[in-house]
């Protein structure tokens, strides 16, 4: 089983697009996968078609005492191979609810722990907030894949993820790479390219050479969702998603590669 959190503190910049499309993409490849989504915005989850209310048992039941096991509370989706567990907007307030509960960062990595190999590929969908559920994920991953958006405010989110990851892989004493996606990238202006460079400049080997472009049958703002793309979806964008996880399966083989 290997572990990817999505995550970016920055809002808005893919990570649920990039979550939906790399799983679909795994899937395709005859993996078994689940999604995660770790988000009490709940896009992840209204990408499946389930509604918020009444309020679907998920993420939340893996912070109650005792709690439940993920085997329970994962669906399956139409999408063969594909599995994945709510969230609900109650996770908002878990942090403020558990303050004197001790331990429950720890809470994802024990449950996926108890999972074992029921899944290959477990795809953690994070919230842009460093709180509990973030500091869950980045213990819990194998790795972290940072969408960032190729424009230059962006730039300084993608710094402080990384930051955020080196200090998680520093105090966990387990190697966490680190893969940044750039994303919603305009090709036709100075901003994009300029950004581009800059993040391969700063962050080298780790930011893939190419970018995921902005393209419009990507966003569903009629369906008030970020859609859910079939693989062999026509178009710019999945295209790339497509090339995005050849290049981090490629890498992550490396790693593993260096690691034995
Ligand atoms: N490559 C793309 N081309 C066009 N639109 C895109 C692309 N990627 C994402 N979008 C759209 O941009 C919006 C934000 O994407 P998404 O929800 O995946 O970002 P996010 O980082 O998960 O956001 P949040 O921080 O709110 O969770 C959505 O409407 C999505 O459909
Ligand atoms: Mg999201």
């Amino acid at each position: 089983m290997r572990i990817w959190a999505i995550a970016n503190q920055k809002g808005g910049v893919g990570k649920t697009t990039t979550t939906l499309s790399l799983g679909r993409g795994l899937a395709a490849r005859g993996h078994k996968v689940l999604l995660i989504d770790l988000d009490p915005h709940s896009s992840l989850t209204r990408a499946f078609g389930v509604p918020v209310e009444p309020v679907p048992e998920g993420v939340q039941e893996l912070f109650a005492a005792p709690p439940h096991e993920i085997a329970a509370l994962a669906r399956h989706s139409d999408i063969p191979g594909l599995d994945y567990l709510c969230a609900q907007a109650s996770l908002a307030t878990l942090e403020r609810r558990s303050a004197n509960q001790p331990g429950l960062g720890l809470a994802l990595q024990q449950a996926l722990a108890r999972h074992g190999e029921q899944h290959d590929y477990i795809l953690l969908d994070c919230a842009p907030t460093l709180g509990l559920l973030m500091i869950n994920a980045l213990a819990a991953a194998d790795r972290l894949i940072i969408p960032t958006q190729a424009e230059p405010l962006a730039l300084h989110g993608l710094d402080g993820m990384v930051r955020t990851g080196e200090m998680v892989e520093r105090s966990r004493k387990r190697a966490l790479p680190i893969s940044v996606l750039p994303t919603l990238f305009d090709r036709r202006t100075r901003a994009g390219n300029e950004t581009l460079k800059l993040m391969q400049e700063r962050h080298g080997e780790r930011v893939w050479e190419d970018a995921i472009p902005i393209d419009t049958r990507i966003c569903n703002p009629a369906a008030l969702t970020v859609p859910l793309l079939g693989d062999d979806y026509p178009g710019r964008g999945m295209a790339a998603y497509r090339h995005a996880l050849e290049w981090l399966l490629l890498s992550e083989a490396a790693q593993l590669e260096r690691a034995a």
